[in-house]
Order: C-alpha cells, then sequence, then structure tokens
C-alpha cells in the first residue's frame, strides 16, 4: 500500500467531468481510474480490445451511478476515431491514456518492424491524436485534465525496451511541454510514471511479483495517487519510486544505464532462481 501521507486529499473531481474517456480503462490501473471517477460522479467512456473485462467494469461503475459508454476497439486500428465519434455528443472534461504496455519485448534487431511500430502507434500516434482532439477543447473551455501514463523505463535505456522506453520518454518531455502550454488555461497535464505494478497485463506476461527485491504497486494505489497529483504536473513518480528516478537521472549516463541494466538482470536472475 501507499503511504497515506504521501499523497494529497481526493480532488474534487467534478472538476474533471461530466464525461472522462480513459483509453485502457478495462484491467489494472485504468479499471481503478474508473472506478474513483465513478465513484466521485464523473461518467465514463471506457475502451479496450477485450469486450469481457470492459462489461464488467463498465457496470461496475453504472452500480456507482454514473453513464457508462464502452468501446471495445483497437486503439492502434481505428480505435482513436471510433471514440471520437462515440463522445460527439458529451463534454470530456478528462483523458486518460493508460494503455500502453510494452508489446514486444525484443532486442531491436532481433524484433519485428511492424510489432515495433504498433508499440509506437499505441504510445504515440494514438496518444497524440487524442490528446490534440481532447485538448483543444478543453482549451476553449478553460478546464480539464490530461493524464499520460509513463514508465520508469522512460529514464534509462534498457535491453530490450529500446523503442518502449524511447516513446515513454518522447511522451514524458511532450506532456511537460504541453502542461506548460496550458496551464494557463486551466487544463491540468500530468505524466504519472509508474515503476513495475500489479496489472493483469504483466502478469500474463510472467512476471513473478514476489521477487526479493521488487517494488511493486497496487492498480488502486496508482490510480488514487494519480488523480491526487492530476492537478500538480507536469510529472508524477509513484511512491516508492523515486530513487530509482533520481539514479536513471544522472549525468553520467555509461555509469547509469550499465549500472541499471546490472540491477534489473539481477533482480530477473533472482526471479528466475526464486521460480525454480
Ligand atoms: N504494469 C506495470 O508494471 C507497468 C510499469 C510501468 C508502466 N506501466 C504503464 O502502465 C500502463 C498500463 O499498463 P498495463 O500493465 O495495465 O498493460 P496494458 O497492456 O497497457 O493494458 C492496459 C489497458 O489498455 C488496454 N489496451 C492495451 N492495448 C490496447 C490497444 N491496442 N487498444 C485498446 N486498448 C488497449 C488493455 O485492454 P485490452 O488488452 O483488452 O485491450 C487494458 O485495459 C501502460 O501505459 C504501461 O506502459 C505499467
Amino acid at each position: 500500500m501507499t503511504d497515506d501521507a504521501a499523497v494529497p486529499p481526493d480532488p474534487d473531481l467534478s472538476k474533471y467531468g461530466p464525461w472522462a474517456v480513459i483509453a485502457g480503462g478495462s484491467e489494472g490501473v485504468g479499471a481503478e481510474f474508473a472506478r474513483r471517477l465513478a465513484r466521485g460522479g464523473v461518467n465514463v467512456v471506457l475502451v479496450a480490445r477485450k469486450p469481457g473485462p470492459l462489461t464488467e467494469v463498465a457496470q461496475a461503475c453504472r452500480d456507482l451511478g454514473v453513464e457508462v459508454r464502452v468501446l471495445a476497439v483497437d486503439l492502434t486500428d481505428g480505435g482513436v476515431e471510433a471514440i471520437v465519434e462515440a463522445t460527439a455528443d458529451v463534454e470530456v472534461g478528462l483523458l486518460v491514456c493508460n494503455a500502453g504496455a510494452n508489446t514486444h519485448g525484443m532486442e531491436f534487431l532481433d524484433g519485428d518492424p511492424r510489432e515495433f511500430q504498433r508499440v509506437i502507434d499505441l504510445n504515440l500516434t494514438a496518444t497524440l491524436a487524442l490528446v490534440h482532439h481532447y485538448g483543444r477543447l478543453m482549451r476553449d473551455r478553460q478546464r480539464g485534465g490530461i493524464l499520460l501514463v509513463g514508465s520508469l523505463s522512460e529514464y534509462a535505456g534498457s535491453v530490450r525496451h529500446t523503442v518502449y522506453g524511447g516513446v515513454k520518454a518522447f511522451v514524458r518531455i511532450f506532456g511537460e511541454g504541453l502542461w506548460l502550454e496550458l496551464r494557463d488555461h486551466g487544463v491540468d497535464v500530468l505524466t504519472l510514471v509508474l515503476g513495475v505494478t500489479r496489472t493483469p497485463a504483466m502478469a500474463r506476461a510472467g512476471l513473478n511479483f514476489d521477487a526479493p527485491g521488487m517494488v511493486v504497486s497496487e492498480p488502486a494505489d496508482v490510480a488514487r495517487e494519480g488523480l491526487a497529483h492530476l492537478a500538480h504536473g507536469p510529472v508524477h513518480v509513484i511512491s516508492g519510486n523515486e530513487k530509482s528516478v533520481a539514479w536513471r537521472t544522472g549525468p553520467d549516463r555509461t555509469k547509469v544505464v550499465l549500472t541499471t541494466h546490472k540491477a534489473m538482470t539481477g533482480l530477473l536472475n533472482r526471479e528466475q532462481s526464486h521460480n525454480g
């Protein structure tokens, strides 16, 4: 659990209503954003590919008394246009870009360029298109929030994360600039930097969350911390990961990259021996 003292109280979520779009709102952190927003009275548009988990989260949000729209679409294949169309008649006060885990964990030269392109399409192309559309409407209204989900990977190059780490770094720098551009227009922009988080996607990828030495966050804590810091951008690092970020931003890049690599390899080796 996150230390409560480190997290500001829940913000008044009506500032971000009446509707929120959650790109990647069916599982893990995205589902927890949805529940928390619904509890705060914000209607939600939930976007993901698999209909099953979407239906489940949608019902949980309806049970909390808000309206829900569900879109089972792929953000890398027509999803953005579908979201824009499905929200043409409502006011979206919050955009959460959560979908974006690394789907092609290969060394660059051994990987499939089309699969790397999907990582780029999901994290960059879809995110930029959504932010451009909803950000302009929010700026016109002088009200709203944009929350981009980042990763520790964006702070130092690492093996099998060349493209993923690169796109996450892009998103953070983009988010910092956007924060500057929108802060006088009543629109909050936050990049929320996650370390390892116990999501279904990571569980499916086979990550052992119990590996010794691994800092693991819970999706509900991450969502709570993210919304609590939304008005305090441009960047918030999820509790427990601050030292990792401080280390990875050091000026001696050779030392940083090699030491981070060694630490991550050590964690993986310990995990493998833990798994037998
Ligand atoms: N979990 C971690 O340890 C960790 C660590 C650092 C950063 N992060 C960041 O946290 C965010 C969430 O990660 P996650 O572990 O929950 O995995 P994820 O694969 O990004 O899944 C999150 C949500 O996005 C949806 N989604 C994924 N790809 C999609 C696509 N192409 N089109 C539409 N929806 C899509 C998923 O549902 P469907 O699969 O049904 O589409 C799910 O609802 C990501 O941005 C990731 O980079 C996670």
